[in-house]
């Protein structure tokens, strides 16, 4: 039977972490995987989720299983953090996933069980594993202009043509914030016009927000979200805690459905319950039980709140020295949108040839399509960044 598989091809952003592990040379810059790096190259513990680790060790009694849904003092306290009192909370059911990419498995599961014929509209272009769960659980697909490749901004007018003929019922994938792999976001205002579409044609909002606290703030950041679950009958949220927590390995993660209806919400809380059980019955705890006592203690939250801000404006900060250096080099404004964009990523517009002759001549990995992590660099790469850039003539 076994022979019978085929090979699957490779995932493109684990795939470069590959070959950068295995590239001999020194003095390499990893701007591949998205994963927040301080300017010495490390991924630190932060210090609230040191701090929670160690009373967890010391008080936690037993490892006896939580609920199918998880601890439902994580629900409480992520709910809180990612829709900020928008919704009441007996109109959203929650459960906890293995990251936010089990949230986003299960939140397309929940879907194919409620609408199996429903289209799952993805912005062009979204993170690679978006189509790809997609199209492994057999749901339709289709796209939606988000990106325009000439200025690296959002294309405003295609998106908005796009989604104004999104068929009813079906599902449109947005990014709460942070847009990955391009960085690019839509202004408040673009976000108040989205709404009106997604309202005017009867379409489910499915939000992937992975990056909080990454942007421009932790409400900033949750502020689309938020208008978003309060103002949609219905919305389906997947939110990740592996990268404002730092987390990564531990997969925490969060779906959410909001139903605003207390009977509806009842029967999706049932169905969410019931997809965990199928999947893998008990999702994991251990990152859940960090969060919550983070969230819950005013003193830890406090210092991850101030740790997080750190390294928000430290990434705001490497963008802004890049685009300087690069507006020094090339003597133009053409790279001015790397300040504009927000959260650990964005797209500089490279064609695949470009970006391997950055990797082969100067060591600089990103992926392919031309998406860089913002965190892989520091005040000393930034100029050699920008020098090889202009160099290979992008
Ligand atoms: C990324 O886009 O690099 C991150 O979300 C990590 C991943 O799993 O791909």
């Amino acid at each position: 039977m076994l022979e019978l598989l085929t090979e699957q091809p490779p995932d493109k952003i684990l795939m470069l972490s590959q070959m950068y592990r295995e590239d001999p040379r020194d003095d390499k810059i990893d701007l591949g995987v998205g994963v927040y790096r301080d300017a010495s190259g490390n991924t630190p513990v932060m210090r609230a989720v040191k701090e929670a680790e160690r009373r967890i060790l010391e008080g936690q009694g037993t490892k006896a299983y939580t609920s199918l849904a998880g601890d439902p003092a994580f629900a409480d306290a992520m709910i809180d953090l990612v829709l900020g009192g928008a919704v009441p909370r007996d109109g959203v059911a929650a459960v906890a996933t293995p990251g936010g990419t089990g949230a986003v498995r299960q939140g397309l599961e929940l879907v194919r069980m409620a609408n199996p014929g429903a289209a799952v509209w993805l912005p062009l272009p979204t993170w690679p594993n978006h189509p790809t769960i997609v199209k492994h659980l057999g749901m339709p697909s289709k796209t939606y202009r988000y990106f325009d490749d000439a200025t690296r901004a959002l294309d405003w007018d295609g998106l908005a043509a796009d989604l104004d003929g999104v068929p009813a019922g079906d599902v449109v994938v947005l990014h709460g914030c942070c847009h990955n792999p391009t960085g690019a976001n839509p202004t408040l205002d673009q976000w108040r016009g989205i709404v009106d579409i997604l309202k005017r044609r009867g379409v489910v909002p499915f939000i992937d927000i992975a990056y909080q606290g990454f942007g421009d703030g932790l409400d900033e950041d949750a502020g689309p979200t938020r208008m978003i679950a309060s103002e949609m009958p219905e919305a389906i949220i997947a939110a990740s805690c592996s990268k404002n927590f730092g987390i990564y390995r531990e997969r925490t993660g969060l779906l959410i459905a909001v139903a605003h209806d207390s009977g509806i919400t009842k029967t999706a809380q049932g169905n969410l319950a019931y997809l965990n059980r199928q999947n893998y019955s008990f999702p994991p705890d251990h990152g859940a039980r960090v969060v919550t006592t983070i969230l819950t203690d005013p003193e830890l939250r406090g210092d991850w709140r101030s740790e997080l801000e750190q390294t928000r404006v430290s990434m705001l900060d490497l963008r802004g020295r890049l685009a300087d250096e690069l507006r020094r080099f090339t003597n133009s404004d053409r790279f001015d949108f790397i300040a504009e964009h927000r959260g650990m990523f964005s797209r500089i517009g490279a064609t695949a040839e470009k970006v391997a002759e950055l990797r082969e001549k100067h060591r600089i990995y990103m992926v392919g399509d031309s998406r860089m992590n913002i965190a892989g660099l520091n005040a000393d790469t930034v100029p050699i960044l920008a020098r090889a850039i202009v160099d290979v003539g992008i």
